[in-house]
């Protein structure tokens, strides 16, 4: 029988204070997290303007954060400005740590990330941010012209029940708009792992956004850099009629 969804906070709410999410989403790491609880733990893979602000939404909504960098001790002032539910640690750290993940690196950084990391990745949620730009990224940013971003990020990021967000738009804006009064800025997401894209909707919506689920990772080509969905700072509303998606 459907339960109604404030049943289901409170069983979740439940499950985290006795601890028993933790032991769920270790029995069942693919399946466990269908949807962000509050307080779900979030590993954020490269902490700077982007990691850190989206990052510091997700603190503020109340979840425990690890921002990550291959230096962590530089992240001591950030995590302390945010609060007790801020840490920082190493990229591996911050990747256990999170029942999702959250990256934002050079797009170029992908294929490395994806060989030091691949196993521990695996099965993980991964909200992917990172554009692919030719004079930074080299030769990959081609591949991203010609197969799309998300394919491409799934490639390297193998295993990794990866969604595409927050990448259409500058921190700053993310940082200004954030939890604004409705309408929400709408935040187009896509992916092909239909618990993952729950997971990431909630997240997104944590975060003060609303989110607008493109399709799968191949029509996140829709949304990357110079496609119609990029650096749209509009309602859901709006965005959904700019894609032509169904209201
Ligand atoms: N800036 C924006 O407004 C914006 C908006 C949407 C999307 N994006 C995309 O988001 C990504 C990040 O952009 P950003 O502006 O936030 O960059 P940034 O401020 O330069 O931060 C990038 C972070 O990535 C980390 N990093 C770099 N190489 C790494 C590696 N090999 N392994 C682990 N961590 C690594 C760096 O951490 P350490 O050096 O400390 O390890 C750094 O903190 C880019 O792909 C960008 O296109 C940016």
């Amino acid at each position: 029988m459907p339960q109604h969804p404030s049943l289901a906070r409170t069983r979740r709410s439940l499950l985290l204070a006795s601890g028993a999410w933790g032991v769920l989403a270790a029995l069942k790491p693919d399946r466990a997290l269908a949807q962000a609880p509050a307080g779900s733990r979030i590993g954020v893979i490269g902490a700077g303007r982007i990691g850190g602000t989206i990052g510091g939404l997700w603190v503020k909504a109340g979840h425990p954060v690890m921002f990550s960098s291959r230096h962590p001790e530089e992240l001591k002032d950030m995590v302390a400005g945010l609060g007790p539910l801020a840490s920082a640690g190493t990229v591996a750290q911050a990747i256990a740590f999170g029942d999702a993940l959250f990256i934002a690196v050079p797009y170029g950084a992908l294929p490395q990330i994806g060989r030091d990391f691949g196993s521990a990745l695996k099965g993980k949620v991964l909200l992917d941010a990172c554009n692919a730009v030719a004079s930074r990224d080299g030769s990959v940013a081609d591949e991203v012209e010609q197969e799309g971003v998300g394919v491409v990020s799934q490639k390297y990021l193998a295993g990794a029940r990866l969604v595409r967000a927050f990448n259409t738009m500058s921190y700053a804006i993310f940082a200004r708009e954030a939890n604004r009064p409705a309408p929400r800025l709408a935040i187009p997401i896509a992916g092909d792992d239909p618990d993952a894209v729950k997971v990431a909707a909630e997240l997104v919506r944590d975060a003060g956004f609303d989110p607008v689920v493109v399709g799968k990772l191949a029509d996140a080509r829709r949304f990357q850099r110079g496609g119609p969905g990029y650096g749209q700072s509009v309602s859901a509303a709006e965005l959904r009629q700019k894609l032509s998606l169904a209201p």
